[in-house]
């Protein structure tokens, strides 16, 4: 459960104060697939980021089931994001010079809890999300989608609990896109929590719920309808 109570983020630039998020009192249930969608500035990559515990609120408290994230030292909060979250980003942001799989491989290096045969754990993801026949290719080799895919291989390796996904499919054409959100979509089926930011409406669409953010401000949640059967759940409260 991820809990958001009056959560505030402000950012100064000189004497420019910027209120990115005001007041966001949020509950998040295991097992939601939530899409947060928004016009440019209204604050989504700064709910992203301090859901995935990538930043701290200047006040208001966040809850990771049950525990206060305020109370827990920088490491303590490094430690709790590299266990609950995998984070996809809309640049792929794989590292260049290394092929699919030793991509895949680098979070290990970092886990607290490593698998005992990393190698093996990398390909088997790979293969799970399709790309058993590109390990060895490097990301300059692969296709947007495919690059996209080696991204959510990497954020799946230490089994996280959460998905946090800023735009996935920004860089991606119409199928493709609906690729990678059918390969999130399983994810969620499977059991995880899936939170995407988007711009399409075509994607949010597909979402069971959809938070609406403006000036910083939630200001609508859509809900699924009854015949949905998605799991979890969000509250806005
Ligand atoms: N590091 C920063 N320093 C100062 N202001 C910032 C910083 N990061 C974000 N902001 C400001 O906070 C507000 C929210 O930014 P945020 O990046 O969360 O928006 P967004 O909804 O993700 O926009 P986009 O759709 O363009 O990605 C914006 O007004 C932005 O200019
Ligand atoms: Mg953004």
């Amino acid at each position: 459960m991820l809990f958001l109570n009056q959560v505030e983020k402000v950012y100064t630039n000189g004497s420019n104060r910027i209120e990115a998020l005001q007041e966001i009192s949020l509950k998040i249930s295991p097992h939601t697939f939530l899409a947060i969608q928004g016009k440019s500035g209204s604050g989504k990559t700064t709910l992203l980021n301090i859901l995935g515990c990538l930043d701290r609120p200047e006040s208001g408290t966040y809850l990771i089931d049950e525990e206060d994230t305020s109370l827990k030292s920088d490491n303590g909060l490094a430690a709790l994001r590299n266990n609950k979250f995998g984070f996809v980003f809309q640049s792929f942001n794989l590292m260049p010079r290394f092929n699919a799989l030793e991509n895949v491989i680098i979070p290990f290096l970092y886990s607290s809890n490593p698998p005992g045969k990393p190698k093996e754990a990398a390909q088997q993801m790979l293969t799970k999300i399709g790309l058993a026949d590109r390990i060895k290719h490097l990301p300059g080799e692969l296709s947007g989608g495919q690059q996209q895919r080696v991204a959510i291989a990497r954020a799946l390796v230490n089994n996280p609990d959460v998905i946090l996904a800023d735009e996935p499919t920004g860089a991606l054409d119409n199928q493709t896109s609906q690729e990678i959100l059918d390969i999130l979509a399983e994810l969620n089926s499977e059991g995880k929590t899936v939170i995407i930011v988007t711009h399409e409406k075509d994607i949010a669409k597909q979402c069971p719920y959809v938070l609406t953010l403006s000036d910083g401000r939630v200001v609508d949640l859509k809900k699924p309808g009854n015949n949905n059967l998605s799991n979890g759940g969000v509250t806005v409260l």
